[in-house]
């Protein structure tokens, strides 16, 4: 099986890297019962999955309408918080961001597939705070996705989509230490099925009435064996890899994965040179 998503192939640096899709593209489903996964979390770590701000209820009621518009069929919130009711329903992680005090900022969010982050940490940040660990996100990319806030047209959906490398096949990954301290104990013969290529597929739009813009987040995991299968897709992820931006590769870690990584390279034939991977013969 290909995996879904391949943003390596296109992109390893930081990158804006949003792009209009069909509005029937929003959600891309597939999860028989998303409220199976994300209620025992709620139940178990409220305040990591889960947050809102005052006076974000009229946004969350819009995000949940436009939910249900895409379902094709109502939400009853049952009495829980709209934009909750909505996140059981879909299998994306929503985020939804409001302008306050002349600041685009996080007002509510359901979080059950976090990378290295959670609820509590960021709700009620801006989108430069919410961007701080990311080094040269404010000179780079600030005043352009906060242009981009500004400036969304109601209808207009776009996409964008990041990937990394961990050692964990969980959607649920708040804290970044206990995933990270496995690394030392990983044999690189095993990284084939020991690391996984982990995909963000983001999404944002406008929610006319209220203004405010909804954010979704969706994790796709595959184990780097997926790459295996295609000698041009392992060709495109070596590429990726071995050419990563510094301050992409410092980011993400990639130094921690090296040797597993390429050991797992170089046992599909992936050998080094400067002049890139070896073409496939
Ligand atoms: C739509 C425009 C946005 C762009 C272009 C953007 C871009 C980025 C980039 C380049 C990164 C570094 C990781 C990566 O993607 O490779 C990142 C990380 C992150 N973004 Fe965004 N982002 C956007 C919107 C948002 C929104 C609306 C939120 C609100 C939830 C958000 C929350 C985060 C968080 C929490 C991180 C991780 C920061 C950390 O390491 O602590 N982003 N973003």
């Amino acid at each position: 099986m290909s995996p879904r998503h391949a943003p390596w192939a296109e992109n390893a640096d930081f990158a804006v890297g949003l792009r209009p899709i069909p509005e029937a593209a929003w959600l891309e489903g597939g999860e028989a019962d998303p409220a199976a996964r994300k209620d025992p979390l709620l139940a178990g770590r409220p305040q990591t999955v889960w947050g809102e701000t005052e006076g974000s209820r009229p946004a969350q009621a819009e995000a949940m309408a436009m939910a249900a518009a895409a379902l094709g069929r109502a939400i009853d919130p049952q009495g829980r918080p709209p934009l909750l009711a909505a996140a059981r329903r879909v299998p994306d992680d929503l985020c939804l961001m409001e302008k306050r005090d002349g600041a685009w900022r996080l007002t509510a969010l359901s979080l059950c597939a976090p990378t290295f982050f959670s609820a509590e940490a960021v709700l009620g940040l801006s989108l430069a705070e919410l961007h701080g660990p990311v080094d040269g996100f404010a000179e780079r990319f600030l005043a352009r996705v906060e242009r981009l806030f500004e400036g969304l047209r109601p209808g207009l959906v776009l996409e964008r989509r990041n990937w990394t490398v961990v050692n964990s096949g969980e959607t649920f990954t708040p804290d970044a230490a206990p995933v990270r301290a496995q690394i030392p104990a990983i044999d690189p013969a095993d990284a084939s099925q020991a690391l996984f290529l982990r995909v963000e597929r983001q999404t944002l739009r406008r929610l006319p009435e209220t203004g405010a813009a909804l954010f979704t987040i969706r994790v796709w995991l595959d184990r780097l064996q997926v790459l295996a299968e295609d000698s041009a897709r392992l060709a495109a992820f070596a590429r990726a890899w071995r050419g990563a931006a510094p301050a992409f590769r410092n980011y993400k870690r990639f130094a921690l994965y090296d040797p597993l990584v390429e050991a797992f390279l170089r046992a599909e034939g992936e050998s080094y040179s400067v002049n890139g991977p070896r073409s496939p013969s």
